[in-house]
């Protein structure tokens, strides 16, 4: 007997797999690195996680995680205000702080949960939200939850468009608070929000920014403090979300940097924060142990850049068209969702790990698969990977 629930989503279960747009789990055996073993295939090379600059699996951060669990235990068996703050957190916020250059910072469970937690939690029914057209699904989720939450107005700018994001806060003026948000490394794209621009519009305008770099935290700039320290505005964002589950040590976890009002705020006020419990200690640590690491060993962003331009040149060189950026997020748009997917399946025949996205995670008729190179690859691992590309582009009559 099926409910009326299963009988809605069977069909439309199989109708994923008639179209080609399945997505079938891929089980690892081996901890992140840029090769891993794939549960029934062996050893391949990934070419598809966010592991930017090899930390996931680092000795340092196992070690600090390690060290964790025996110092504080499995968790924190409540939420922040009632029991649930260890002194790791306030070491892991501090760190955050320090890296991304704000005057204080505050941990969630997710970048997910912190990007929930900002606009329904500081906006009200005076005030706007404005957001940029490609920003990540956290985000737009975010604006829908902060409208129905807050009642407050929202609106949509084209993708970096500086004019259409001015003439939305125009029509914005009377609004107490104007909240713009974007991405600062664009997931899909690898495009790099225009920041300096957007900081001179919001500051025309009175507008708060937020930018959300957890694809550009540990991977832009220098010293990897992110897309701001890329433009040489450290320092002048209002707030910055961002991930403790990609560059910085992969596990889980996110953050908010900002002012210590606007911490002090979210940590009274914000429903994630109020009611679910607090980031593992385990966690805390190896991103904490993550951050340190990169403070002491900037060379890792040096190598991922480079690592980043050499396969992004050797692809084009072989004739594919990858999106242009300076980012290690190098996508190749196919069209149609089943073409990025088989080209997908193809690759990974060849021990190649990269994964097909199509709609609705990106927009219709332009799926793609997207390369993302870490600091950990050696050029072995990239020239075999290239290979696979030429292979598989010759087969599908890509090149
Ligand atoms: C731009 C952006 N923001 C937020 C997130 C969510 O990160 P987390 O896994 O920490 O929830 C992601 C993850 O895919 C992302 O790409």
């Amino acid at each position: 007997m099926t409910n009326a629930l299963e009988q809605r989503i069977e069909p439309e279960l199989e109708q994923f797999i008639q179209n080609g747009t399945y997505k079938r789990l891929n089980y690892l055996a081996s901890p992140q690195g840029p090769r891993v073993r794939m549960e029934d295939r062996g050893e391949v090379i990934i070419l598809s996680s966010n592991n930017y600059l090899g930390l996931s699996n680092h000795p340092a951060v196992v070690a600090a995680g390690k060290d964790a669990l025996d110092q504080f235990g499995a968790g924190t068996a409540s939420v922040r205000f009632i029991c649930g703050t260890f002194t790791i957190h306030r070491a892991l916020e501090a760190a955050c702080a320090r890296l991304v250059r704000t005057p204080a910072s505050l941990s969630f469970v997710s970048a997910w949960n912190a990007n929930e937690a900002v606009p329904a939690t500081l906006l009200t029914q005076d005030d706007v939200i404005i957001s940029d057209q490609l920003n990540h699904a956290s985000i737009i989720d975010a604006v829908r939850l902060a409208k129905a939450i807050t009642k407050c107005q929202s609106a949509v700018y084209q993708h970096s468009d500086l004019s259409d994001l001015q003439a939305k806060l125009e029509a914005a003026r009377d609004r107490r608070v104007k909240m713009v948000v974007t991405d600062g490394v664009f997931s899909m794209e690898g495009a790099i929000a225009k920041l300096p621009d957007l900081i001179e519009v919001c500051r025309k305008h009175q507008a708060v920014l937020v930018v959300d770099d957890s694809h550009g935290t540990g991977v832009l700039g220098k010293h990897g403090r992110g897309t701001a320290e890329h433009f040489g505005v450290l320092g002048e964002v209002d707030m910055i979300t961002s991930t403790l589950g990609k560059a910085l040590g992969g596990a889980a976890g996110g953050f908010v940097a900002a002012s210590a009002a606007v911490c002090d705020y979210l940590t009274q006020r914000a429903r994630p924060q109020l009611f679910s419990n607090a980031l593992p200690p385990t966690v805390a640590a190896s991103a904490l142990a993550s951050i340190e690491y990169l403070e002491q060993h900037p060379e890792l962003v040096t190598a991922l850049r480079e690592n980043a331009r050499y396969f992004r040149d050797q692809l084009l060189g072989l004739g594919f068209r990858p999106l242009p950026g300076e980012t290690p997020i190098i996508p190749v748009i196919l069209g149609e969702t089943a073409a990025a997917i088989r080209m997908s399946d193809l690759l990974l025949k060849e021990g190649v790990f990269v994964t097909g996205f199509g709609y609705p995670v990106v927009p219709q008729g332009q799926a793609r698969v997207r390369c993302q190179i870490s600091a950990a690859h050696t050029r072995a691992d990239l020239d075999q990977a290239l290979a696979a590309f030429r292979k598989v582009g010759k087969q599908l009559a890509l090149i």
